[in-house]
């Protein structure tokens, strides 16, 4: 096929066009970092804009003044060197970069990570193959798949792995930072407007890096306490025969070796904690909507290949847990 005008017009426009009100635009900021980073962004971008119609700009003057006329045979005349001109196109780049140094250590010093003293609400971080990890120390919540955090506030995110190099990424709330095993990056979030905000891996961590997300929801301060003392409550006892079966299997069979539900003696640590499971929206590493819990324990590694759940369960095994794990919300 003969790529014509018409052909790829539609396309860079189908292309150019898709990149509005994506979920994770990193130039729709809703954070005071993303805020920060997005208007470095326009700097730059407008500053090189500058500077390249500029320079194309002047080729083209030149290009056009000084063209070979009809019946012009003469040699064009010689120029060797000019000091001027050197000195002014020595010192206008110095002058730029000078300026976006400034700036970008003005945009570093705004969102550098505060002191560990301070006493904003600390989050603890942990990136797994392939899911996130969250832990509120001062609350003693432990979560997966989605962050909540309160408008407004400053939130002290430490960035831990249990395994590989993962990145932390939130683009409509801030930029990445890297989440390297054996060592704690800090850094930290603001939202200034309550919503859902997807965030992802973006470090390549290994088969499932594609499916590694999170979703980072913002709350009023009132929802955010409804949230809190929600995820805080223990689980209730299960009531039905078909909840007591899938209590045997969950917390005293095969899924405690990985799992956690607070106030039972599942205490595993390999997969998500599970007490309030079915109060997200997502399981697997944000990447499969918690509707699908049957078809995910049915077949885990044929949902997400190479992912660490291995699991045997019976039709009906399959119901008596989904029973019980619906009670966990
Ligand atoms: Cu974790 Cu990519």
């Amino acid at each position: 096929m003969k790529l014509g005008f018409k052909t790829v017009a539609p396309v860079l426009l189908g292309l150019l066009v898709s990149g509005c009100s994506s979920p994770q635009d990193l130039l729709a900021p809703h954070g005071y970092i993303a805020g920060k980073e997005a208007w470095l962004f326009w700097i730059v971008l407008a500053m090189g804009a500058v500077v390249f119609l500029g320079v194309e700009g002047l080729i083209l003057f030149i290009a056009l003044r000084d063209r070979r006329r009809k019946g012009d045979l003469a040699e064009p005349k010689q120029v060797y060197g000019n000091r001027s001109l050197e000195i002014l196109w020595t010192a206008i780049p110095i002058g730029l970069v000078l300026i976006l140094f400034g700036l970008t250590l003005g945009v570093m010093a705004a969102v550098a990570p505060p002191s560990p003293s301070a006493g904003d609400l600390t989050v603890q971080v942990v990136g797994h193959q392939w899911w996130w990890e969250f832990d509120y120390p001062s609350l003693g919540i432990v979560t997966a798949n989605e962050l909540h955090i309160p408008v407004g506030e400053s939130v002290r995110v430490q960035l831990v792995s249990a395994d590989v190099i993962h990145s932390f990424w939130v683009p409509q709330l801030a930029g990445k930072t890297d989440v390297i095993p054996g060592q704690t990056n800090l850094m930290w979030l603001q939202s200034n407007q309550t919503g859902t905000f997807d965030g992802q891996c973006a470090e390549f961590c290994g088969l499932q890096h594609a499916h590694m997300r999170f979703q980072v929801v913002v709350q009023s301060a009132q929802d955010f306490q409804t949230w809190v003392a929600a995820q805080q409550a223990s689980p209730p006892a299960p009531q039905t025969d078909l909840e007591q079966q899938g209590y045997q299997i969950v917390i005293k069979g095969v899924c405690s070796g990985c799992h956690t539900v607070n106030g039972t003696t599942a205490r595993g640590t390999i997969g998500p904690n599970l007490t309030h499971v079915f109060s997200r929206q997502t399981i697997a590493g944000g990447s499969i909507p918690i509707g699908q819990m049957s078809e995910w324990i049915e077949d885990p590694q044929g949902m997400l290949p190479g992912n660490d759940m291995v699991i045997h369960l019976s039709n009906d095994e399959i119901t008596a847990v989904l029973a019980y794990l619906d009670t966990l919300k």
